[in-house]
């Protein structure tokens, strides 16, 4: 199985428009450390791939990545499809740009395409400009997506996007965020994907125990890392994404896996980790994780 890392920016990309916070400035003046908003393409033969999360850069990742360009016919494309982990502005936007009568199949739990029937109406606006099969995913319930690849989605938290509303907010039975299990049935190899974790409790931990590769939710460094920055309120958890440091952070955790590749992202702007000269990012690298960046390549 190929995986090339398309981003890794959490929600508002790195540098965000409207953010002036150290880490923005920093890669406002160096282009070249900047970052797209996360997202990975997978392959099990590098022939068919399919797109984990649709960002809203997902044009110009696609652009940027060889392996993802069309062809050999006029409008043949590569990708056959697009998993979505929740339903969040930041994973799904980029439907809206791959339209264009493209015929793709996309991936999702029940309340993530019911939230782009209803309430982010995706489904409807797209549905004379492309044409888009909707498959839903059942957690625990291995999928083929090929010959190669077989995926299982499984429960990584229940937080709803905020533009459903707040009745629906508190709703917890429902599987709002998943991470992907991903399997190549030729190698054996497994990779996960798991750009929200809420806490890493002993379900998440049978996911990656055998894991040779993980993705993981790097949004912040700290709980408290927008409010102490000034920039907002809500703490990391608050939002559904549990730190990186600290003795109840992921990266301890992480560090300990067997996995050979380790690498953060969906990484908030905000967070430390994306300045590759700060002592956050030496003690990540430190222990053996890598953070994501467009071109990054894995292969399982
Ligand atoms: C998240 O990852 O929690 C969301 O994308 C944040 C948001 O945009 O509200
Ligand atoms: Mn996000
Ligand atoms: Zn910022």
């Amino acid at each position: 199985m190929l995986i090339h890392c398309l981003g890794a920016a959490a929600g508002g990309g790195y540098p965000q428009w409207n953010c002036a916070c150290a880490g923005c400035r920093k890669a406002r003046a160096k282009p070249e450390i900047g970052t797209t908003h996360a997202g990975i393409a997978v392959s099990g033969t590098g022939e068919q791939w399919f797109l984990l999360n649709a960002t809203p850069d997902v044009h110009h990742q696609i652009a940027a990545d060889p392996s993802l360009h069309p062809g050999p016919e006029i409008r043949t494309t590569p990708i056959a499809g697009v998993l979505l982990t929740d339903a969040e502005f930041d994973h799904t936007i980029g439907l809206l740009m791959l339209r264009e009568e493209s015929s793709l199949t996309v991936y999702g739990t029940f309340p993530v395409l019911e939230a782009l029937a209803l309430w982010f109406p995706v489904r409807q606006l797209l549905s004379d400009y492309a044409d888009f099969s909707w498959s839903q995913v059942e957690t625990g319930t291995p999928l083929d997506l090929d010959d190669r690849l077989r995926v299982t989605a499984f429960r990584t938290g229940s937080k709803a996007p905020r533009y459903i509303g707040r009745s629906r907010l508190r709703d917890q039975s429902s599987e709002w965020e998943v991470g992907f299990r991903l399997e190549d049935k030729v190698t054996g190899g497994i990779a996960v994907y798991a750009p929200t974790l809420p806490q890493w409790d002993e379900k998440f931990a049978e996911q990656v125990a055998s894991a040779d590769c993980v993705f993981l939710d790097g949004t912040f460094w700290t709980d408290d890392e927008m409010s102490s920055q000034g920039a907002g309120g809500r703490t990391g958890r608050s939002m559904g994404h549990m730190p990186v440091s600290g003795d109840d952070g992921s990266a301890r955790n992480l560090a300990a896996l067997p996995a050979k590749r380790k690498i953060y992202t969906h990484i908030n702007n905000t967070n430390p980790i994306l300045d590759e000269e700060s002592k956050e990012r030496r003690w990540v690298t430190d222990l053996g994780i890598e953070v994501g960046r467009a071109g990054l390549e894995v292969e399982v």
